[in-house]
């Protein structure tokens, strides 16, 4: 029995379907089942890290998991890991932690990472870059007026389908050669903001504007959604890499056998949402 855990989230959908696909059995935890919305065919049980007595049920009979990296709340998880004999754990981090812990979000995958490190449990790291998914944040004013609004729009990324991260997460919970490596995952392509901004236009068929937003008001913005901390390390990453490529990594290659997929891909399956 193979648990996931951040089942409902953007990576952890794509991993229980693909599991399922596979022909695993899988169960998931969502601190709220009725919402999850999984597939067919997986057990979904209440969950939630915060709340040890919600796992001894979660892990009863499983002997994978991929964990969701909720933030200083892995502890009683992983012991409950090891009590019942899980053999690997495949955990979400970042690839933040590859730059030392210079700012909040690498060091709380900095010490998810330590967590399972300590456990001594067989592990794989995932370290993904910017997900493609975040742009999904762009959709209601695209949908509007057809407007991007951001600070920085030459910084450049080479973010990631979520799928792909999901795919890779999947054959390191099903295959061999994957247990003490941590493997940073990247898209196949550099693009600045702008870029992104075009070749959704192309997909959506629209002409698209990219309105460029000054550092303090970009960061009014996020911070609708997410604490200041946070948003300035967002902010200050895409003022790091203006006029920058960004590094392609081989892993996703590597282990799918396949490139992964572009922006453009990601785009068209999204298009409904920009619309
Ligand atoms: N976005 C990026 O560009 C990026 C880049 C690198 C790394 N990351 C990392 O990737 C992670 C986000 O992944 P995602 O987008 O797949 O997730 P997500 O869509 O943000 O979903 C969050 C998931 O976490 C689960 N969760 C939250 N609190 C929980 C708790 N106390 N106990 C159990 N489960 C809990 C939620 O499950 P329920 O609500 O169903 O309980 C949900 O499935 C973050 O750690 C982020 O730092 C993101």
């Amino acid at each position: 029995m193979i648990l996931a855990t951040g089942a409902t989230g953007n990576v952890g959908r794509h991993v229980v379907t693909l599991l399922l696909e596979a022909g695993e059995k899988v169960r998931a935890i969502s601190r709220d089942p009725a919402t999850a919305g999984l597939p067919d065919g997986v057990a979904v049980l209440e969950g939630d890290l915060r709340r040890p007595e919600t796992l001894p049920a979660a892990l009863s009979g499983v002997d994978r998991a991929y964990l969701f990296p909720v933030h200083d709340a892995l502890g009683d998880f992983l012991t409950g890991a090891r009590e019942v004999g899980v053999g690997r754990i495949v955990l979400l981090s970042s690839m933040a932690v590859n730059f030392g812990v210079g700012n909040e979000i690498a060091r709380w995958h900095a010490e998810s990472e330590r967590a399972v490190l300590d456990s001594g449990l067989p592990w794989t790291f995932l370290r993904p870059g910017a997900f493609m998914v975040n742009d999904l944040g762009w959709a209601h004013s695209i949908r509007a007026d057809g407007v991007v609004r951001a600070a920085y729009g030459d910084s450049a990324s080479a973010p990631i389908d979520e799928r792909d991260i999901a795919e890779v997460a999947v054959r390191a919970l099903l295959d061999d050669g994957h247990e003490g490596q941590a493997y940073t995952l990247t898209g196949p392509a550099s693009h600045t903001q702008v870029e992104r901004v075009r070749i959704l236009g192309g997909v959506l068929g629209r002409e698209l504007r990219f309105e460029e937003l000054s550092r303090e008001a970009a960061r009014r913005e996020m911070e609708r959604f997410m604490p200041p901390e946070i948003s300035e390390v967002l902010v200050e990453l895409l003022a790091s890499t203006v006029g920058t490529t960004a590094e392609i990594e081989p892993a996703v290659e590597r282990i799918l056998g396949r490139a992964g997929r572009s922006y453009a891909e990601w785009a068209g399956r999204w298009a409904g949402e920009f619309r």
